[in-house]
């Protein structure tokens, strides 16, 4: 079933092309010119919001931007290749990946999400070239659905361990503004017990390892792995999610290569005099890392 997405069950594994499309010399990282390389080598990263992407926290309470994942998926595969996100949430690399003619496979636990995802890409222009899928499964069970070394890029946005999991108190917003309708509401995804977002952070990060563990023998040699978190405040701790990922994905075996700044300040709501005059804190909102993770090659 080409250009089209699918929430049924789906055959395990799947039917999907992960093979190069393009004319590009078999060593190059991705389908870039020189010029178009040169964009993506600054460390520090701005996107902004287009009209297909989902920003009210009703339908999904964190998602980012198409433009991210286009980068994302430009600067690490080929057209053709197969991209993996295994917390795909309403879908956004799966959009990016029809865009930009790659295949996609994305999970999700919750059927509302894997069922936006697949309006999404129903809204897409049809693309018979590849196929971008949305599957509701826990991404514990990832490996039945995929061969071996058949993935070039997981990209995903994983839950933040249970950090969305408490009521809004929009501490960063001023007056008004902090009553807004998101005031006192708890933006998790699920109360589900296989939902990461319902997990303290060690055994987030115990998990975390497990399913990243797991789906290390689907990327090729040297395809990589970028995952999108940020910090957050919790009771005047930090509390530094990106660290806990790198050591978790690190001690299964993937190498961090890159950490990526995304530069949020040009989309974030007006925010508020955080801490002042006693108390220093840079606000959660106005970045995220992008930690970029490859599976290194065999030694020899
Ligand atoms: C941060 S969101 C992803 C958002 C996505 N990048 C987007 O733009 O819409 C994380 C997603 O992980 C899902 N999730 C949580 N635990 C899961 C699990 N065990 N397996 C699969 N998905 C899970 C949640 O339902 C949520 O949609």
């Amino acid at each position: 079933m080409h250009g089209a997405a699918r929430s049924t069950e789906p055959d395990r594994p799947l039917q999907i092309g992960t093979e190069r499309t393009c004319e590009c010399p078999p060593r190059h990282l991705n389908c870039l010119s020189a010029k178009e390389w040169l964009k993506a080598q600054i460390g520090v990263w701005q996107f902004y919001y287009e009209g297909r992407d989902i920003r009210d926290k009703e339908q999904h309470p964190a998602t980012y931007p198409i433009a991210l994942a286009s980068r994302c998926i430009e600067l690490f595969t080929h057209r053709g290749e197969l991209v993996l996100d295994p917390f795909v949430g309403s879908g956004t690399t799966l959009v990016s990946a029809r865009d930009l003619q790659r295949n996609a496979v994305g999970f999700d636990l919750q059927p509302d999400y894997v069922a936006l995802a697949t309006t999404r890409l129903d809204q897409c222009e049809p693309d018979d070239a590849c196929q971008q899928v949305a599957v509701c499964a826990d991404a514990r069970d990832i490996p039945a659905y995929l061969p071996e070394e058949s993935v070039s890029l997981i990209l995903t946005s994983p839950p933040y361990a249970n950090l969305l999991n408490r009521k809004r108190l929009n501490k960063s917003r001023r007056g008004n503004q902090r009553r807004n309708t998101q005031y006192h509401k708890v933006e998790q995804y699920s109360q589900d017990p296989r939902d990461l977002g319902t997990l303290a952070l060690d055994e987030y990060a115990e998990q975390m390892a497990g399913i990243f563990g797991r789906l290390l023998p689907l990327l090729r040699p040297k395809a990589h792995c970028v995952v999108n978190v940020p910090d957050m405040w919790w009771e005047d701790r930090r509390i530094t999610i990106h660290i806990s990922l790198v050591e978790a994905l690190r001690s299964v075996g993937y190498e961090l290569r890159n950490i990526i700044i995304w530069d949020r300040t040009n989309i974030v709501n007006r925010i508020g005099i955080f801490g002042w005059p006693s108390n220093y804190i840079t606000m959660g909102v106005t970045f995220e890392y992008l930690l970029d993770f490859w599976k290194p090659p065999e030694p020899g």
